[in-house]
């Protein structure tokens, strides 16, 4: 060790000069201060011989005292050297001239090399040098140049500066020189503590802090161990996000900036999250320091210590405003897009279904003026009999009562005429001509009455509202369907039961008012004759098919009711079928157009209301109500 080499009897003593001074111990263990200061006046000889006894004795007391001061001085150089020898910190002694002349084993170890090496090298400048690595002159007076401080009446310095260490990277290091003295002659005691990781945790801090610095995004620390969670650090971006300035946001909890319409579910989470210790993302709105809002991207997470102690919560906020913005104007022009695409299919639909209707209406109306164009050319020969018929009946009573007085007057006529008259059995063409002529009457009758209904049914003259009159349209609709209901071998005829009401006119347009009769009617008809119905004939005509039609004022309206008694609509199937092309009909039986077009006729050109109702195995019912005037 150095102590042991280099002399330390000798060059401590410089060392301890100030401990000398100083050392209380010594004081109080010898007593060489306590001697006599003014010895007694003697003679001569008495005073030699006493002298000299007294001397040889006071030599003999200081000796001891010295041997114990020795004692005493080497017991405290040894705790001192084992002090300065065991110090954690690098100890250096730096002469006048700027040369090593003692190092601890502390500076050993910084320096990585053995004391001898160091000593005699020169120090300042050289062992170490200024952080930034300029050269430190050694000049007659170190202090003035790294500056001063006080210290219990000593000159100090205190510095950082780097160890040039031997084959290894530098070291940063605190150094403490203060003044001592070596060799009688004045020195520097220089104190070396190695802050190398320290300077590097202080780096990395420094570097965090410039990455949170720079970056855009919030970041808070609130102190977990505070029921309040109080923030304890917000970086420059929550500053900026916030409008905040640092010292208005240090010490609050970050719940200052919401509003009252700040989600309530999103704080719920919150509180769930921080309340179990975990982490969670949400969405909320806050408010800026200046009141405009903004969307904010939040993450909460726990910072646990070593021992897993719960000690921070970390909050990350990122401005959402322009993506939530963006996705409103997504969702909106979503939503607008699937508007449009639903109108234009719902605008096809009905183009559709116009086109169809055009198409059903158009085949009605030839249908139409092909009823009334033959309703009219069957009217002129028909009234032309009609008309001649009671001429007819006239002109034969005439006939008649004249054969009947020739028989009176000339009972007995030539035998040719009694002849023709027993061949042609005069009696009984007499008695029957009159019955052929009214049943023809009556036929000719019938023959009118369709013709009037022909020409009712096919009124096509739509382009302006006429009073109408409802019972001759149903009338006329029933005449055209008789065929259908008159029934056959397999299906039993069907019952029509009248229950008119007293209806005035109804202003209305008289064609379509039909065409929805005659809808309707005819489905009733449909249903009554379902094929699919596994009646059998008996049980038909035991319980005899049915279509009563009602008529009554209600209010300002007329309602026509129109009834049968078949199978009734599924709840399912009543749902669709005033929907254009649905049917349940067989192809080429059922378009699926008729209760739509009727639809339309009475709901948007009458202003009036058309609807269903259904039991099935009971019956159905459609309801007709427009009003009568418009
Ligand atoms: C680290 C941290 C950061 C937070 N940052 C925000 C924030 O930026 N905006 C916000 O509205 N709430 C934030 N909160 C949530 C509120 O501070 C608070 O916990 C929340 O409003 C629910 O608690 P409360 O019911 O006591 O208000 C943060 C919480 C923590 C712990
Ligand atoms: N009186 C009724 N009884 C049972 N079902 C009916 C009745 N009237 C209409 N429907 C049902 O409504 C559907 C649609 O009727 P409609 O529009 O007239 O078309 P189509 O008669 O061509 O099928 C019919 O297919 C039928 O299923
Ligand atoms: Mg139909």
């Amino acid at each position: 060790m150095f102590f042991q080499q280099a002399d330390p009897e000798n060059k401590l003593s410089n060392i301890s000069s100030h401990h000398k001074k100083t050392a209380k111990n010594m004081n109080d263990r010898t007593n060489y201060q306590d001697l006599p200061e003014n010895f007694p006046e003697k003679s001569a000889e008495t005073n030699i011989s006493e002298a000299y006894i007294l001397n040889l004795c006071e030599l003999q007391q200081m000796q001891g005292a010295m041997e114990q001061l020795k004692q005493d001085l080497k017991a405290s150089e040894s705790r001192f050297r084992n002090a300065i020898a065991k110090n954690a910190d690098g100890i250096a002694i730096v002469n006048k001239q700027g040369l090593v002349c003692f190092a601890n084993p502390s500076a050993e170890a910084l320096f990585n090399c053995k004391a001898e090496e160091l000593l005699g090298q020169a120090f300042f400048g050289n062992l170490v040098v200024e952080s930034s690595a300029c050269d430190i002159e050694m000049d007659a007076d170190i202090i003035p140049q790294v500056g001063e401080i006080e210290a219990a009446g000593m000159r100090v310095v205190q510095t950082e500066v780097e160890a040039i260490r031997k084959h290894k990277a530098n070291a940063v290091v605190e150094m403490r020189v203060a003044e001592t003295e070596w060799e009688g002659e004045i020195a520097y005691l220089a104190t070396l503590r190695d802050i190398t990781d320290r300077k590097r945790a202080e780096e990395m801090l420094w570097l965090y802090d410039r990455a949170m610095a720079a970056t855009s995004t919030g970041v808070t620390i609130a102190d977990a161990t505070n029921p309040e969670y109080p923030v304890i650090y917000c970086n420059p971006a929550f500053e900026s996000m916030t409008g905040y300035r640092r010292e208005e946001i240090l010490g609050r909890n970050c719940r200052f900036l919401q509003g009252n319409d700040t989600d309530s579910e999103a704080l719920e989470i919150l509180r769930k999250a921080l309340k179990t210790n975990s982490e969670c993302q949400v969405t909320l709105k806050n408010y800026r320091k200046d009141g405009s809002a903004f969307w904010n991207a939040l993450s909460v997470s726990p910072v646990r210590d070593r021992s897993g102690k719960l000690t921070h919560f970390i909050g990350v906020q990122r401005d959402f405003t322009d993506r939530k913005q963006a996705e409103e104007a997504l969702q909106n022009s979503e939503s607008q897009s699937r508007e449009q695409s639903a109108q234009l299919a719902a605008a096809l639909n009905e183009l559709k279904a116009t086109h169809s209707q055009l198409v059903q209406s158009e085949k009605m109306s030839s249908l139409g003026l092909l009823i009334a164009g033959v309703a009219h050319e069957i009217n002129n020969p028909v009234s032309f009999i009609h008309g001649n018929l009671a001429y007819l009946k006239d002109y034969t009573q005439d006939l008649l009562h004249l054969l009947k007085l020739y028989q009176q007057h000339y009972p007995n006529p030539v035998p040719d005429i009694q002849q023709e008259t027993e061949n042609n059995d005069l009696d009984f063409l007499a008695e029957d001509l009159p019955k052929i002529l009214s049943s023809m009457s009556i036929g000719v009758e019938r023959i009118c009455q369709i013709v009037q209904s022909l020409r009712n049914f096919s009124r096509h003259d739509d382009s302006q509202m006429k009073p109408m009159n409802l019972h001759e349209g149903i009338d006329s609709t029933l005449l055209i369907l008789n065929h259908r209901l008159k029934g056959n071998g397999e299906i039993p005829p069907i019952e029509i039961i009248k229950q008119y009401g007293n209806l005035p006119p109804v202003e209305c347009f008289p064609g379509p008012i039909n065409q929805v009769f005659m809808n309707i009617l005819s489905n009733a008809i449909d249903a009554l004759d379902d094929p699919n119905s596994q009646l059998t004939f008996e049980e038909m005509s035991e319980n005899p098919s049915q279509i009563k039609i009602s008529t009554e004022v209600v209010g300002n309206f007329v309602e026509i009711k129109i009834y049968d008694n078949g199978p009734g609509i599924t709840e399912e199937v009543k749902q669709r079928i005033f929907d254009t092309f649905f049917t349940t009909k067989p192809i080429g039986k059922g378009t699926g157009m008729g209760l739509s077009i009727s639809y339309q006729i009475i709901v948007e050109r009458h202003e009036g209301k058309l609807y269903c109702t259904s039991e099935l195995g009971k019956g159905t019912e459609f309801t007709v109500k427009m009003p009568i005037v418009h």
